[in-house]
């Protein structure tokens, strides 16, 4: 993409309205513009993000044996009142009526309109089980939507949802989503830890929300020190291995949100206990039979008696990460993008637009790149070098390749890796051989 023609309106100064890094930097980096509060658009650089991190999440649940479909925003009234919760949502509900002056609904979740296409399909234990997921977007109306994509009114969330014979079927479908949740944020170069969370209502009693900590975070939480330095994917099983053990060993260190964790009833001692903030990015959940009963999610077992399935519900905040993972890495001077969710992952530097030479090298650089696959923002525009390298330092591109007048006339072109500052004179073929080799 040649930046002369992107449409990147990145901002010089800070937004006031912006009050933490992340929102701050996303709308500087011109990802996303505010058309509603707590309503956000995704302008191209935020939209290659959340396409990015949606396709980290897609190919985790893919692997976990979980199916994508898509179900829609709009929702009737009906299927809520089956479950007893049209009126118990409240105000966060955004409820609409049609011409025809039916109820509807902008989905806030998605448990109620699941568990009726599952009923009406699967009649038998020999349909189970079955974990279902889309990326849809979502709508509560938040009292106090704030921090940008954090906490906004639409916002787009991966739900999965399983259906299990039993209890032990349900646990582990259960253990199946976290594992792939802890491969999710570690690809998404995130250090999330599994806290057990308030189940709530009826049914449940298995919960996790997985959080990463900063200071910006909305909840209180606490852990264990060993948490900080741990690499939990090192121990990590594959989906198919019996997920007991690591299950046990990974909710066994201590991790709670503050409305779990009790100071007078903590098994940990006090100097192990990490006290901070954090981010929930995702949330798992086992609430047995609390929607199939109401809804008559009933399949026939294997006795021939009918059985209301087991289900848990998982969901993922995708628009939320954007934010998240700008909070867990920037520097002054912008983000600092993870290679793995990178908007492009090379920004090209012209730092002089209109020599013919630097113009020659650069485009030649430019195809060299494409033509390797490589997906490059070529800032081609006549501006002056400060101002480019500003830009490609605040959008956080993970590699930028300079191409200037001296680095020309001697065959070399500048590397700089944006997360450390390094820079190294390279010639055109080992810069080339770098960028488009194995990491
Ligand atoms: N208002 C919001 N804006 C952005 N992301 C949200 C919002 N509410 C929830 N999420 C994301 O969706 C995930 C699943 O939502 P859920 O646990 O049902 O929400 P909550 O914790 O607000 O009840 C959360 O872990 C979070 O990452
Ligand atoms: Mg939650």
């Amino acid at each position: 993409m040649r930046l002369s023609a992107y449409f990147l309106p990145t901002l010089k100064e800070n937004p006031s309205e912006a009050q933490i890094v992340s929102h701050r930097l996303m709308l500087r980096a011109g990802m996303i513009r505010q058309t509603g509060a707590g309503i956000y658009a995704w302008l191209p650089l935020g939209q290659r993000v959340l396409k990015r991190i949606e396709r980290i999440v897609r190919e985790e649940q893919d692997a976990s044996g979980a199916q994508e479909l898509l179900m829609p925003t709009i929702q009737p009234a009906e299927l809520w009142r089956e479950s007893g919760r049209y009126d118990d949502y409240g105000k966060e509900m955004l409820r609409i009526r049609d011409r025809h002056d039916r109820e509807m609904l902008y989905g806030p979740t998605n448990e109620e309109m699941i568990t009726d296409i599952f009923k009406n399909s699967c009649k038998s234990y020999r349909d189970l089980p079955k974990n279902l997921y889309h990326i849809q977007w979502k709508f509560r109306d938040e009292i106090r939507p704030r921090f940008g994509v954090m906490r906004g009114r639409e916002f787009l969330m991966k739900d999965a949802y399983s259906f299990d014979l039993d209890a032990a079927g349900a646990r582990r479908a259960y253990q199946k989503m976290f594992l792939a949740y802890l491969r999710t944020f570690a690809r998404l170069g995130l250090k999330a830890i599994p806290m057990r969370a308030e189940s709530g209502a009826i049914g449940g009693n298995l919960s996790h929300e997985f959080i990463i900590l900063a200071e910006t975070g909305e909840s209180g939480v606490f852990c264990d020190r060993t948490w900080l330095d741990l690499d939990v994917m090192a121990e990590a099983p594959g989906f198919d291995d019996d997920l007991e053990r690591f299950f046990a060993r990974a909710t066994g260190i201590y991790a709670a949100t503050d409305e779990k964790h009790d100071a007078a009833d903590c098994p940990i001692p006090a100097d192990r206990l990490v006290s901070a903030r954090g981010i929930e990015v995702g949330h798992i959940f086992y609430f047995g039979t609390k929607y199939s009963k109401p809804l008559g999610a009933v399949v026939a077992g294997p006795d021939g008696e009918p059985v209301a399935v087991e289900m848990g519900s998982y969901g993922i905040g995708v628009s939320r990460l954007a934010g998240a993972i700008i909070e867990a890495s920037h520097d002054e001077a912008g983000i600092i993008w993870p290679d793995s969710v990178a908007p492009f992952q090379v920004g090209l530097i012209n730092l002089k637009s209109g020599d013919a030479a630097c113009d020659r090298v650069a485009a030649e650089v430019y195809g060299d790149l494409r033509r390797a696959g490589v997906e490059v923002l070529y800032d081609d525009r006549a501006e002056r070098p400060g101002v480019k390298f500003a830009d490609m330092d605040l959008i956080g591109v993970p590699w930028q390749v300079l191409v200037g007048p001296r680095g020309v006339k001697s065959g070399v072109v500048e590397l700089k890796r944006r997360a450390t500052g390094e820079r190294a004179e390279l010639s055109r073929d080992s810069a080339l051989a770098k960028l488009t080799g194995p990491a």
